[in-house]
């Protein structure tokens, strides 16, 4: 496997994913104050970037970009344009590993707007990567070797699962676990509710459906099994389970999240145009 901990790090883009990816490399020691620097817009957001994470972050970064092994590009996605243009006029190494996780950037965009060689990787990852649960898929460009790809891989597998997808399934891995982690806290939020309305305490109920939902998680990645095939182990003739899921059955629980996914993919489709609208 290549190594992560003997390269230099630039970050553009410091805000939750940036950061979710740096303190997660931290965590892992993979990343240190001594070869990482970030980069936001704002004197603002660099200060409190500095003071938290203890790590450089500059609000211009043409004179550090040259040293830099690995680039990660975590702005929203109506600023990558601006960067990559920003970036082509900086001394910038035709080495560098130039890692997009921005959501609807093309690598055919990327490439092109760049205008070098550069070996440019797209990825599409997540908040969890924050505590080592990430779930990312990447995506080499025209001049990317094995060894970014392997070297990509090796940054996300550090934060969390990382899998090779075609660049084509990428509005849906958008749709899917980008945005994922807020479906999963609004079902949360919804359990627990149930919760504290049959009279359970607040704290006690989210616990609670965070460990069930940890469980049965861990439950579908070590058994292999499907989720049906689970879902009957705990339903037992004329019990509670049945009663509970039919509840949900009538409120349409299961093509409600299919099509919420379909409506985020359609949306990260339309991030990357030019004249796309912009929502997160
Ligand atoms: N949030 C998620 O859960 C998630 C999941 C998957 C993928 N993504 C993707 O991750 C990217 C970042 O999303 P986010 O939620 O982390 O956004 P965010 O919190 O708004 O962070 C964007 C960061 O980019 C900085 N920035 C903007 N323009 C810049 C420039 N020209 N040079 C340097 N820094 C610049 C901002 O600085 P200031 O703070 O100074 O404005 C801010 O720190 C998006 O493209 C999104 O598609 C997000």
């Amino acid at each position: 496997m290549p190594k992560v901990d003997n390269h230099q790090f630039g970050v553009i883009g410091a805000g939750v994913m940036g950061q979710a990816v740096i303190r997660g490399l931290m965590r892992q020691q993979l990343v240190t104050v001594n070869n990482v620097w970030a980069a936001a817009k704002t004197e603002a957001s660099c200060e409190k970037v500095r003071l938290e994470l203890g790590i450089p972050c500059y609000t211009s970064y043409r004179d550090v970009v040259a040293d830099v092994d690995v680039l990660l590009l975590c702005v929203k996605p109506n600023g990558i344009h601006s960067v990559l243009e920003k970036l082509k006029t900086y001394p910038l190494s035709p080495k560098t590993l130039i890692i997009s996780i921005v959501a609807g950037a093309t690598i055919e965009q990327m490439e092109s707007t760049l205008g070098t060689k550069n070996p440019v990787i797209r990825a599409m990852t997540n908040t969890p990567c924050l505590v080592g649960q990430g779930m990312t898929a990447v995506c080499p460009g025209t001049h990317a070797k094995p060894e970014h790809l392997a070297l990509a891989q090796k940054i996300f597998e550090t934060v969390g699962v990382c899998m090779q997808l075609d660049e084509v399934h990428f509005d849906a891995v958008t749709g899917l676990s980008g945005s994922g982690p807020a479906y999963m806290y609004l079902i949360m939020e919804a359990l627990a509710d149930g919760g504290v309305r049959v009279g359970l305490p607040r704290e006690a109920a989210l616990q609670i459906v965070a460990q069930t939902l940890l469980g049965s998680a861990t439950m579908v990645q070590q058994s292999g099994r499907h989720p049906a095939s689970l879902r009957d182990d705990v339903t037992t003739p004329a019990g509670c389970t049945i009663g509970a899921l039919l509840v949900m059955e009538d409120g349409k629980i299961r093509s409600t999240l299919a099509r919420a996914v379909e409506e985020a993919t359609l949306i990260a489709g339309e991030l990357g145009k030019p004249k796309g609208k912009t929502k997160p």
